[in-house]
C-alpha cells in the first residue's frame, strides 16, 4: 500500500500535542511512542530564547543520557530513534562528538543501526574561507555542510512500514539525504522533507512520533501531514508558541 500526501488529512488534536517544559518531566509516562525523531541543543552557543546553549560538558551529557533512557523506556520495542547530532566541538582541538552521543545513547540500551548523512549543500563559498589569510595560506579549515542522523533501535521486532514503493524504498534506504536547509523563525530548525523521509521510512500511519526538543515543531508538522499522532516537548515559551502556532495552523488547512 502507498499512502499518497494528498489522500491524507492531519489528524485532529489530541493526537497531535506539544507540551510546555523540561522534556524529561513533561514526556514521563507519555508513551508508548513508536518513534523518535529529534535534534537536541548542540551546546554551541546558539542564541535560543529561553535556554542557554552552552551548560557545562557534564551537564549536556548528562541531559543526553536522560533523554535516551527516557525515550527508551517510553518507548515500544522494535522502536526507532533518529538522532540529528553535530559533528564538532569546538576549533582547536576539534572533538568529534558523534561518537559520544552514539556511545550515550547506547548505554540506555539503544542498538545502533545506521548512519545517514544530511548534505544541506555546497552553498559555504563566500561565507568564510577556509582558513585562507592573505599572509598565511596554509592552514586549511574544512567546512562541513553536513550533518549526521543516527539511527538506534530499541531491541524487539520493528513492525511493517507500507508507505514507501520499493522504488522510493531503495533510493530511501541509501544513507546521503541532499536537503536545502530551510528557515523560520527558530534558529536551528531543520527542514520538513528531512523529518517526512524519516517517518516514512521509520514508522506507519497511526503510529505516535515523539520529539522531545520540538523547537518549531517541524517533526510534528510531518508527523500530522503523513497520518501519524505527535508529541513534543519544548522548554522555551517563544518556541513552545511557535510550535503550538505550527501544529494549529496544520489543523486548518
Ligand atoms: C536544535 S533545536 C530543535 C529544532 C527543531 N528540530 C525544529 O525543527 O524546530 C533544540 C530545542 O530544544 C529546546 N530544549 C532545550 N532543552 C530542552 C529540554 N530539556 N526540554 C525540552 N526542550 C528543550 C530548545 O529550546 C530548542 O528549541
Amino acid at each position: 500500500m502507498n499512502h499518497q500526501l494528498s489522500n491524507l488529512s492531519p489528524l485532529a488534536p489530541p493526537s497531535c500535542s506539544v507540551l510546555h517544559g523540561d522534556c524529561r518531566e513533561v514526556l514521563k509516562g507519555k508513551g508508548p511512542f513508536d518513534l523518535v525523531i529529534t535534534s537536541p541543543p548542540y551546546n554551541a552557543g546558539k542564541d535560543y530564547d529561553g535556554y542557554h546553549d552552552t551548560i557545562p560538558e557534564s551537564e549536556y551529557w548528562e541531559l543526553i543520557q536522560d533523554v535516551a533512557e527516557l525515550t527508551f523506556s517510553e518507548c515500544r520495542g522494535g522502536a526507532y530513534a533518529a538522532w540529528n547530532v553535530p559533528l564538532w566541538w569546538g576549533k582547536r582541538p576539534k572533538k568529534y562528538r558523534p561518537d559520544r552521543f552514539r556511545a550515550t545513547i547506547e548505554s540506555e540500551g539503544w542498538e545502533f543501526r545506521d548512519e545517514i548523512i544530511w548534505v544541506k549543500g555546497r552553498n559555504l563559498e563566500g561565507a568564510q574561507c577556509g582558513g585562507y589569510a592573505m599572509n598565511h595560506p596554509h592552514t586549511p579549515s574544512i567546512r562541513n555542510p553536513y550533518e549526521p542522523i543516527l539511527i538506534f533501535l530499541k531491541p524487539g521486532q520493528p513492525k511493517a512500514k507500507y508507505d514507501l514503493t520499493i522504488e522510493e524504498w531503495a533510493k530511501e534506504t541509501i544513507g546521503m539525504w541532499m536537503i536545502p536547509p530551510n528557515g523560520n523563525d527558530h534558529p536551528c530548525s531543520f527542514p520538513e522533507r528531512l523529518s517526512d523521509k524519516i517517518i516514512q521510512l521509520y514508522s506507519d500511519r497511526g503510529e505516535t512520533v515523539c520529539d522531545p526538543f520540538a523547537g518549531s515543531g517541524t517533526v510534528g508538522r510531518s508527523a500530522s501531514k503523513l497520518g501519524r499522532k505527535f508529541i513534543g516537548a519544548e522548554i522555551s515559551p517563544e518556541y513552545f508558541a511557535m510550535c503550538e502556532g505550527a501544529l494549529a495552523e496544520q489543523y486548518l488547512l
